[in-house]
């Protein structure tokens, strides 16, 4: 098996730096697009065959080190019986605003309410035959409660705030029943075969340093806690964070997924070498010429050589207009950075 992605995240040598890219399934790929125009977005990631066929559309196209499960953070809110929607963002029906709506919250068994979550990852483990390791994930409970509170996606999440300043001991009681949630999901994903997973903390960047550590951070750490004994690498990613970054490495956690705001030589500095680090160019820099292209993922690669642990990916997930020809020099980029280094040393 390809298996640099899982050495990587043990901080072993590696032949080359492992890649993959956040949302690497998705509206950019026209197969995507074609399927999606018949299949509503819910329906896709419930049906595991049809969840199985997007996770494997980009490992057709493109060599990339990892598969990532095709799923939704908030997939799994169905064991409390939150109803939502997604057009394309998510819009959940009845927003939980208070303490009597998160006490009525009782989750049911991740096995009964998405059994096509683990039917998909057997079918995948399958078809990927041992090529690539198969990544699951779940939400961080700070940012699925920013979600269930505001109600869909929205900048800033005023509501979550609101909540935490004013009603913190509600807030505290809905994030410990989703960590707890978020246990039971990912116990399933790795009993189906999973072999490592993320935990997306997309909105933790609101918070300032104090009420990351308290509102965000424990719960991360509760989900860590309750699965390390499966052994397979856990990722933490915090987005929009630079001020976090070594309250985020406290999370227990084998590998640190940042943004692309801090250079990861500084992020490496500032967490120690305890930790592998996965990141972080810009999505952004996938609009440039494919020159630019190679020469900033060369940036990237360049602050880790030498550091053991580094995984190749976006600072956050690939747009939904991104040219195919860019994710192609991003991938000529990683797979021949060694050579274009000795290169330049001569
Ligand atoms: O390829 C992969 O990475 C696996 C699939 C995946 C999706 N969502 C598919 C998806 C993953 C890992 C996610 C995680 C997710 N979902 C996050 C965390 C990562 C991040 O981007 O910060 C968040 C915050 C969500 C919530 C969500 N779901 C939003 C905000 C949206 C709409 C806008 C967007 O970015 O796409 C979705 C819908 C969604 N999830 C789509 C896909 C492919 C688009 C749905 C469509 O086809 O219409």
């Amino acid at each position: 098996m390809n298996d640099r992605f899982l050495r990587a995240c043990r901080r072993e040598p590696v032949d080359r730096t492992p890649l993959w890219i956040m949302r690497q399934a998705g509206r950019y790929l026209p197969e995507y697009r074609k399927l999606r125009s018949r299949v509503g977005f819910l329906d896709l990631c419930r049906t595991p065959d049809l969840a199985a066929e997007v996770t494997l559309q980009p490992l057709r196209r493109f060599p990339l080190d990892a598969a990532i499960l095709f799923s939704d953070i908030l997939l799994p809110l169905d064991a409390f019986g939150i109803r939502m929607t997604f057009s394309p963002g998510p819009k959940i029906a009845e927003p939980i605003r208070s303490r009597s709506q998160v006490d009525a919250l009782h989750a049911q068994p991740a096995a009964q309410v998405v059994p096509f979550v683990a039917d998909a990852v057997r079918l995948l483990r399958r078809e990927l035959a041992g090529q690539v390791p198969l990544i699951g994930f779940c939400g961080a409970p700070f940012t699925l409660a920013a979600y269930l509170v505001q109600g869909e996606g929205k900048e800033g999440f005023g509501a979550v705030k609101r909540m935490l300043f004013a009603e913190p001991a509600t807030l505290e009681a809905l994030l410990e029943k989703l960590a707890v949630a978020m246990v039971d999901y990912l116990r399933l994903q790795v009993h189906a075969g999973v072999q490592a997973v993320q935990i997306f903390d997309s909105w933790a960047g609101i918070l300032d340093d104090a009420d990351y550590r308290r509102f965000a951070l424990p719960y991360v750490s509760q989900i860590v806690d309750g699965v390390k004994d499966l052994s397979v690498p856990i990722i933490y990613f915090v987005n929009g964070a630079p001020h976090l970054i070594e309250a985020a490495a406290g999370s227990g956690a084998n590998v640190l997924g940042v943004c692309w705001r801090t250079p990861l030589d500084e992020v490496a500095r500032r967490v120690g070498p305890e930790m592998a680090l996965q990141g972080n160019l810009d999505p952004h820099v996938l609009f440039a010429e494919p020159a630019t292209i190679r020469a900033r993922a060369a940036d990237v690669l360049r602050c880790m050589s030498g550091r053991p642990g580094h995984i190749m990916n976006l600072g956050h997930g690939i747009l939904p207009e991104t040219p195919i020809a860019s994710v192609e020099a991003l991938i000529d980029a990683v797979h021949h950075f060694a050579e274009t280094e000795a290169s330049c040393a001569t």
